[in-house]
């Protein structure tokens, strides 16, 4: 008691529909066990779990705009109410997508512009940065050719609109170079986790146990 806690760690997951990132983050997170805490967006708050059936159901036509905001919001509630707390607490946050997702789909490809969607996020998140993102390449091609059992709207959009997102998050990774790390995510699931496990590793400076 009456020891400062330290703060924890923020660890977000990126890429293209079929990546293989959720497989990852989920890994990653089992791996660390009670020190981590796994959130996927939108969802993680009976608000931002509303607001994804919503976004989720092509039932519903969405402007650009709405489906931005939605997002947003749905962030912004996750954030204050989960991992902010979290954070405090001393917990590594492993988020499976977070407001790059934003800057590459609504930003990049529906395309609002990638400023104005940062703009928007930088307020809506508290200007809360990942300490590290993780972001999972695959050929738009092969991801497309993995399983089709789900669809949404985003994955009905198609190869292009795969690709575009593929092309917004490389720039985006050129741009903060030391926030997001590109790995080869074509390759089998257990060394794509060596690499995340190794990466975490660097980041909390503690051994991360690769799952088996
Ligand atoms: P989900 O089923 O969680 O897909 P995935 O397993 O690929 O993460 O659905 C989330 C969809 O929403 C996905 O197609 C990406 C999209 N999305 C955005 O367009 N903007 C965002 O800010 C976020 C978080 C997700």
């Amino acid at each position: 008691m009456g020891e400062a806690m330290t703060r924890g760690h923020f660890i977000t997951f990126e890429g293209i529909d079929r990546s293989g990132k959720s497989t990852q983050a989920a890994r990653l997170a089992e791996a660390l066990g009670e020190r981590a805490l796994l959130v996927r967006e939108p969802g993680g708050t009976s608000l931002s779990e509303r607001v994804r059936e919503i976004l989720k159901d092509p039932a519903i036509p969405l402007t650009g705009r709405a489906e931005a905001l939605l997002f947003a919001a749905a962030r912004a509630d996750l954030v204050e109410r989960v991992i902010e707390p979290a954070l405090a607490a001393g917990k590594i946050v492993i988020a499976d997508r977070y407001v790059d997702s934003s800057l590459a789909y609504q930003g990049a490809a529906r395309g609002l512009g990638v400023e104005a969607i940062a703009r928007l996020n930088e307020w809506a998140s508290g200007g809360l940065t990942p300490d590290r993102t993780l972001l999972i390449e695959i050929d738009p091609r092969r991801a497309a050719e993995r399983g089709n059992e789900e669809h949404d709207r985003f994955e009905d959009e198609g190869l292009a609109f795969q690709q575009t997102i593929a092309a917004a998050y490389a720039e985006l990774a050129a741009e903060h170079p030391d926030r997001i790390v590109r790995i080869d995510g074509d390759r089998a699931p257990d060394d794509v986790a060596a690499d995340v496990a190794r990466i975490v590793a660097e980041l909390t400076g503690e051994p991360a146990g690769i799952p088996a």
